[in-house]
């Protein structure tokens, strides 16, 4: 991938937010800010992958300063463009390993953006890098979903989740690696075509030992904004761990 935007240039920000997914929802969005305005406690917050402001504007609106890393231009000029995105100060840069001024009582990273990192060395530097970043009693978020690995028979790698007549999308699995690549086929006039991205998949337990690297200690884990315990039948979690005092 060339493109410094990485797999979020100008043709994926042009349309982003006009997702129909759950989470472009205006009450999803509510519930997100209100756990997030929680866990910030009155102080700053910073946003790993601020994309184009879906959490960040909402969240400044209650009154959090948020400041923002991303590495895609497109996204965060998308950002910029809407009302209050001047607001939201954005670094430009691996959200992994790029560093801002100050310290932030809570630092987050949502819709399963860690698995955007392809490695776990590079989930583990995330990890440290929010780690920096956060006060002593600060708290570091993550929402991510649960691998469903067992929806994958004996022998087999490919999981099929649309067959529409516009698109054919499907994940192939690597169980050594734990690298997934999300392929998707969009049909128009009898033609197919084609892109691909790669992700990691993560273990709650395994983001657990990450924090645990990191100097940071578990605060809590639920499968939804509101609170929804997480069970072994959850498909998502929200995870908090917290830079303990002294
Ligand atoms: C699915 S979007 C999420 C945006 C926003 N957080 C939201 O919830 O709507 C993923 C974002 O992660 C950014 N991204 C992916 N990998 C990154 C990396 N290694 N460093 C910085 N940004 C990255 C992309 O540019 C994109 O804006």
């Amino acid at each position: 991938m060339d493109d410094p935007d990485g797999y979020f240039g100008q043709h994926v920000a042009a349309t982003y937010d006009d997702s129909t997914d759950d989470e472009f929802t205006e009450t999803v969005i509510d519930a997100t800010v209100d756990f997030l305005t929680a866990q910030a406690a009155g102080g700053p917050a910073l946003e790993l992958a601020v994309g184009t402001g879906r959490i960040a504007l909402p969240l400044a609106r209650r009154g959090v300063p948020v400041h923002g890393i991303d590495m895609s231009r497109a996204m965060t000029d998308r950002l910029r463009a809407k009302p209050g995105g001047d607001q939201i100060p954005v670094t430009l840069g691996d959200f992994a390993t790029t560093r801002v001024e100050g310290d932030f009582t809570l630092v987050y990273l949502l819709y399963n953006t860690v698995m955007n990192l392809t490695t776990q060395d590079a989930q583990v530097a995330c990890f440290e890098n929010a780690a920096r970043h956060l006060t002593p009693g600060g708290r570091f978020v993550v929402e991510v979903l649960v691998p469903q690995l067992r929806r994958l028979p004996a022998g087999q790698h490919v999981v099929p989740y649309h067959a529409g007549p516009t698109r054919w999308s499907y994940d192939v699995y690597d169980t050594a690696t734990q690298a997934t690549t999300s392929h998707h086929v969009h049909v128009a006039d009898g033609r197919g075509e084609h892109h691909s991205v790669p992700f990691r998949y993560v273990w709650p337990s395994e983001l657990d030992l990450m924090a645990r690297i990191a100097g940071l200690r578990p605060a809590g884990r639920w499968a939804g904004w509101a609170g929804e315990p997480f069970t072994g039948e959850s498909e998502r979690h929200v995870s908090v761990w917290e830079r303990p005092v002294g």
